[in-house]
């Protein structure tokens, strides 16, 4: 078998890439070890960049997401039991922030890429890559009726995510890993209940950091930070709501609870490793970087990213040239390390660090403080927030 560009992960990254190609005439094949039902209900990011929205709609993607997203100019910083509001419609000449779920963006790539008649195979198992360094490299897999399948391609694509089989496929010594762990994970939860805020709401707290954010109108999402080791099942639903209710806690304003219908902790990491590429296999989203998801930047990151992958493939495959593609990775690294340092700073700020001593603790608040008293230091948080131009 045979295809252009072989797909690993149909996660955000890996759909969206097969959908910028096909828009260029360049045919993919994308595999997923998981069911098509696990991949469009896995909760996980929720808030999308201005730019990654505006991309949506140049390809064609975003005829759901203008009718049941939910535009935001600004967002709230709650810190010593004062709640203040940043506008990022003033402070960025006008661009916004749109909360349309991850489950959401990928069902519509998912109905696209079939209605296309895109390639797309779920619930494959054995996942593989070979000849990396060749021109045809191999991108081999059983599919869930258990036919074993080698499919030649020119170039392969790895957007397996964090744990998959891509960038370990790369000899040891090639990768430089550049990370650091965090002491504390998010529990979050889904609720049926209408959002208890009109914009997110990321709240310092002594007893950790919170986050309000939504999905609908109908639906809010709910973030709270809590030991790494911990455990969902030391987690019942009224502890929860407990200690959303006192970080959150402002006279005069309440937290609506609800229902909750999904709950679950996410360690928190930063990761980067470079470069990119080996060969003719490139990485592409969290295959190849995480961010700690205070400021949402992980799924807008891998779109940012096959967004560059697609055009440099295009090129090689309309043109026979590789510069775009030699590029890639350093074109992509830039915008990753910026994210990443906006991510950890996001997070060093808002975050209890169990060995932060008085003086450390007054630091995050003096920068709360200043973020959210001078217009210079809410235009940097605002501009990286709603998202930095392509380059
Ligand atoms: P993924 O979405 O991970 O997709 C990779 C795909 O590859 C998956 O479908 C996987 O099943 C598949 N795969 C893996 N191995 C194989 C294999 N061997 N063969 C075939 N397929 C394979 N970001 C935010 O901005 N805000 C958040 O609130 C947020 N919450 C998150 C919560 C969790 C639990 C996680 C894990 C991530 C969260 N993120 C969040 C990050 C964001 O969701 C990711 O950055 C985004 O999903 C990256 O997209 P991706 O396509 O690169 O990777
Ligand atoms: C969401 C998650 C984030 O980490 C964030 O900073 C903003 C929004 C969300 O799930 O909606």
């Amino acid at each position: 078998m045979r295809t252009q560009v072989g797909i690993v992960g149909a996660g955000p990254a890996g759909l969206l890439l097969s959908h910028l190609l096909a828009l260029r005439g360049i045919d993919s094949l994308v595999v997923e070890d998981r069911s098509r039902a696990y991949c469009e209900a896995r909760q996980r990011a929720g808030l999308l960049e201005d730019g990654t929205v505006k991309l949506l709609r140049e390809v064609d993607l975003a005829q759901r997401l203008d009718a049941e997203g939910l535009e935001h100019g600004g967002i709230y910083l709650q810190f010593a039991g004062e709640r203040h509001h940043l506008d990022f419609r003033d402070l960025t000449g006008g661009r916004t922030v749109t909360i349309y779920a991850q489950t959401e963006i990928v069902k519509d790539l998912i109905a696209r890429r079939l209605a296309d008649g895109g390639a797309l195979e779920f619930e494959i198992s054995g996942t593989a890559v070979a000849g990396l360094t060749t021109d045809r490299p191999v991108l081999s897999y059983t599919t869930a009726g258990g036919e074993r399948r080698e499919v030649v391609c020119d170039a392969i694509a790895g957007c397996d995510g964090f744990h998959g089989i891509c960038r370990p496929s790369i000899p040891p010594g090639l990768l430089t890993v550049r990370d650091r762990d965090y002491p504390y994970a998010w529990l979050g939860i889904t609720a049926e209940v209408p959002p208890s805020t009109d914009e997110l709401i990321y709240n310092r707290h002594p007893d950790g950091f919170a986050l309000h954010t939504m999905r609908t109108p109908q639906v809010s999402r709910l973030y709270l930070q809590v030991p790494p080791d911990d455990r969902i099942e030391a987690w019942p639903d009224e502890r929860i709501w407990g200690a959303l209710q006192r970080r959150f806690a402002l006279p005069g304003w309440e937290l609506k609870e609800g229902p909750i219908f999904d709950k679950a902790i996410t360690p928190m990491r930063s990761f980067v490793s470079s470069p990119m590429r080996y060969g003719r296999l490139f990485l592409a989203g969290d295959a190849a970087h995480i961010v700690p998801p205070t400021g949402a930047k992980g799924l807008n990151l891998a779109v940012a990213d096959v967004r560059v992958l697609a055009a440099a493939l295009a090129e090689r495959c309309s043109t026979g040239s590789d510069e775009r593609l030699r590029a890639y990775s350093a074109t992509a690294l830039r915008r990753i390390w910026k994210a990443q340092r906006f991510s950890w700073w996001m997070t060093s700020m808002l975050h209890q660090f169990p060995e932060n001593n008085v003086y450390q603790r007054r630091l995050q608040l003096a920068e709360l403080d200043y973020v959210t008293s001078s217009r210079a230091a809410s235009t940097a948080l605002a501009e990286n927030y709603v998202g930095l131009p392509f380059e």
